[in-house]
């Protein structure tokens, strides 16, 4: 049977960056996100006896061979559960620039576990697919259920998974990403973790700081405090960052234009505009904000020289599936 379903990017406000079980994909801490709804990957998955291998293909992007390696071993495990020795044939698009710091696996991982088990006739739960998502992508799992989402970071597989703390309305927040740069990143995320937990030294100390970030940011979201939220959302992107930068080899993922749209995040501030910046594994910028401060904010993003692109997004809800598809 052919399925398909769409899942969406998510932007974490506390990030998930090193693991403690890289095989099981184990985050070392728990993390926060939203889903958003302009940054989406639609999939479409058929196993079927007629083919006589797997096949992996997203329109209008080249596909490495190690993205497609990495999607076989996620339908092994899809397989497994239904004891099927179907191949698939995957077909996937994405409506924003993969690989460029907005969580493309992410969003593709939960479109791919959710299509894949549907065709395969398998009932899971929301549970069971955020964390079979996690397997393929830890961020994955948070794309599965739907608004303000947290991931539990759990000590073995099945504690693992994320799940909705509140549905996509319940906070008229928007993230306004502004796009600097649609290059594909030079180090993948999968790298990065492991870099993090073996080499900076920021990362233990973040690791403890995260712990109690977590509880705040629960608590500023369920207020509705975006003066906090916002506080605690840059505070862990920096500590990030850091991590990254003092990882070895370095990973920078800025780029001048990152920090140009940083200083323009101030500004706003400064003109009592509550706008807040959050960066994932690339120079994009993500500016959390509330929906009726967006038309204030584009404008002045739009004033700084050499942005791409800029993407409003809502929060809203998980992967679903749908009958639109793609082949
Ligand atoms: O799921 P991964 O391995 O692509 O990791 C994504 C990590 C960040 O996007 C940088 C942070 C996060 O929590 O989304």
């Amino acid at each position: 049977m052919k399925s398909t379903a769409t899942a969406p990017a998510s932007i974490a406000f506390i990030k998930y960056w090193g693991k403690k079980d890289e095989k099981l994909r184990l985050p070392e801490t728990s993390s926060i996100s939203i889903n958003l709804d302009k940054c989406l990957t639609h999939t479409t998955v058929e196993f079927s006896p007629n083919y006589k291998q797997d096949t992996f293909e997203i329109l209008g992007n080249q596909t490495t061979e190690e993205e497609k390696e990495r999607v076989y071993k996620h339908l092994n495990r899809i397989r497994a559960l239904k004891r099927s020795s179907f191949y698939a044939k995957v077909v996937s698009q994405n409506t924003f620039p993969k690989g460029s710091g907005i969580a493309s696996s992410g969003s593709g991982f939960a479109a791919l576990t959710v299509a894949a088990s549907s065709s395969l006739g398998l009932k899971l739960s929301e549970k069971e697919l955020s964390i079979l998502a996690r397997l393929g992508s830890g961020s994955a799992c948070r794309s599965v259920p739907g608004g303000f989402v947290q991931w539990k970071e759990g000590n073995t597989s099945n504690e693992s998974y994320a799940y909705s703390m509140y549905p996509p309305g319940y906070w008229e927040i928007v993230d306004i990403l502004a796009i600097v740069s649609d290059k594909v990143k030079k180090t993948s995320s999968t790298i990065g973790h492991a870099l993090a937990t073996k080499t900076s030294i920021f990362h233990k100390p973040r690791v403890e700081e995260v712990r109690k970030l977590i509880s705040h940011i629960k608590t500023a979201i369920r207020n509705k405090d975006l003066t906090l939220a916002g506080e605690i959302l840059e505070k862990d992107c920096i500590y990030m960052h850091s991590v990254m930068m003092t990882s070895k080899p370095a990973l920078f993922y800025w780029s001048g234009k990152t920090m140009d749209v940083i200083h323009k995040v101030h500004a706003l501030r400064a003109n009592k505009i509550p706008a807040f910046f959050t960066i994932d594994a690339g120079p994009n910028v993500h500016i959390i904000t509330e929906a009726k401060y967006t038309s204030q904010v584009v404008s002045e993003l739009k004033k700084i020289p050499g942005i791409k692109d800029i993407i409003i997004n809502k929060t809203c809800r998980g992967a679903y599936l749908t009958n639109k598809h793609l082949f």
